[in-house]
């Protein structure tokens, strides 16, 4: 239901996504022009549904269209590194990063237009949810059109899994995974979930390690493109079907980043006890009914007791203020280890690293033996979660290292990975 709460609520600049804002504000010029005055009165000298369909079909494409080629300027400036000046569409919205591929707009909104039915509606314009999924229709044929795509990274609650749950054999995800890598696609689950036992994963994610390691047709290689990295960039674990829980933990100094080697312990102290602190004054000051959780490389507060709900806004303002103690604490301007504070939904967590470097070592990780051309680049790479909010969400991240996709629920992610190998098997045929 849509309270007025809401309807604030997705007022605030946090909640928002500019380039999605801006899209969005673009079509709903034709949106009313052309579709919504028609409203209801069809017949009464007004042109007919279907021709009001096919005009503001047309108006939307057009728009797409001029996004897209404005996209593909701007990628054009961000490869020429002698140019001072920034794209037009960096002039118009501030907030936008680097792409590691052009995005077929049009024929994403054609796509989504399909299903969703986008220019039909004549009292709800164009939305926020329309407008991610065009986008994520856009890149997943960008990653099967103009290059292969090599590795997968997913999150896992909200993305594989709902909030707090585990990947049940039973659950859809599992076969469509199990299908990247019969494609020969390496996967990755980058997630913040931090343990440092395999025990812990294997409760997370039986549905889908089980499955593998029943599956009769996956090669032996296949079955070792699967890796768990936990605790956003933390603890990597492997799949190994002789272990005990089907996963074999890989020491750090087989994986670490020359940078990551260089975070210094007393530096991960030093961030993780600003952290603390900060967590420990929202607890008194908001009066949460939370308890504090310090990790060897996270701390966090969580739920107490345990079946309790800390209010939105309180978890909101938690990570605001932690990541702003953070930014401006000694420890977090000296920038010697990166930190993650994110809103969990139910919790609020503090992690050493992200995601970006957690997708980073997978992009190295699988090219361990040589790939030619060295690691997994950007454009071979898709991570698809959850939280790409640029404030308090931790997939956000992701995006400096590879390509995403921004899901809602596991069942979008099941809508996603179908898409994806419709593509892939035209592709391949
Ligand atoms: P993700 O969606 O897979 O990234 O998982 C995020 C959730 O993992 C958080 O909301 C927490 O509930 C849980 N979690 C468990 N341990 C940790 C940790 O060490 N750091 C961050 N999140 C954790
Ligand atoms: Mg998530």
């Amino acid at each position: 239901m849509t309270t007025r709460y809401r309807v604030e609520y997705a007022l605030k600049s946090h909640r928002r996504d500019q380039f999605i804002e801006w899209i969005k504000g673009l079509l709903a010029v034709p949106f009313v022009l052309y579709s919504q005055p028609h409203g209801v009165f069809e017949g009464q000298g007004m042109s007919s549904l279907s021709e009001t369909r096919e005009e503001a079909h047309r108006r939307y494409s057009e728009i797409l269209r001029d996004v897209e080629v404005m996209i593909d300027d701007h990628i054009a400036m961000q490869n020429d590194l002698e140019n001072p000046f920034p794209s037009k569409l960096k002039l118009l919205v501030p907030s936008i990063g680097p792409f590691f591929t052009r995005l077929p707009l049009e024929a994403a909104f054609k796509f989504q237009d399909r299903k969703r039915y986008i220019s039909s509606r004549r009292f709800v314009s164009p939305s926020f949810n329309d407008v991610r999924l065009i986008l994520n229709s856009a890149q997943m044929m960008a990653v099967t059109t103009y290059g292969t795509l090599q590795l997968a990274t997913f999150d896992g609650d909200v993305t594989l899994y709902d909030d707090g749950q585990s990947l049940e054999p039973s659950s859809p995800v599992v076969p469509r995974l199990l299908d990247l890598l019969r494609k020969n696609v390496k996967i990755g689950i980058v997630t913040a979930a931090g343990y440092t036992t395999a025990d812990r994963y294997y409760a997370r994610l039986h549905g889908l390690l089980d499955a593998l390691a029943d599956s009769a047709d996956l090669t032996p290689a296949q079955k070792q493109s699967l890796v768990i990295m936990g605790g956003e960039a933390n603890y990597l674990f492997a799949f190994s079907p002789s272990s005990p829980h089907l996963l074999e933990p890989v020491a750090r100094e087989r994986w670490l980043t020359p940078e990551m080697a260089a975070w210094d312990e007393r530096d991960i102290a030093q961030v993780l006890d600003v952290a603390e602190a900060a967590l420990r004054d929202c607890i008194k000051t908001l009066n949460l009914p939370a308890t504090l959780m310090r990790k060897d490389r996270a701390v966090g507060i969580v739920p107490f007791p345990p079946d309790t709900r800390i209010p939105r806004e309180s978890l909101e303002e938690t990570v605001l203020v932690v990541q702003k103690t953070l930014e401006l604490s000694p420890a977090g301007r000296a920038r010697r280890v990166p930190f993650c504070a994110f809103n969990g939904g139910r919790d609020v967590f503090v992690d050493i690293g992200d995601k970006s470097w957690g997708v980073t070592v997978c992009q190295r990780w699988f090219s361990r033996g040589g790939v030619p051309g060295g690691i997994i680049k950007g454009d071979n790479t898709l991570h698809v979660g959850d939280q790409f909010l640029s404030a308090g969400a931790n997939d956000f991240r992701a995006r400096s290292v590879g390509t995403t996709a921004w899901i809602a629920s596991p069942a979008e992610t099941v809508e996603l990975l179908d898409e994806l190998a419709e593509l892939m098997g035209k592709k391949m045929s």
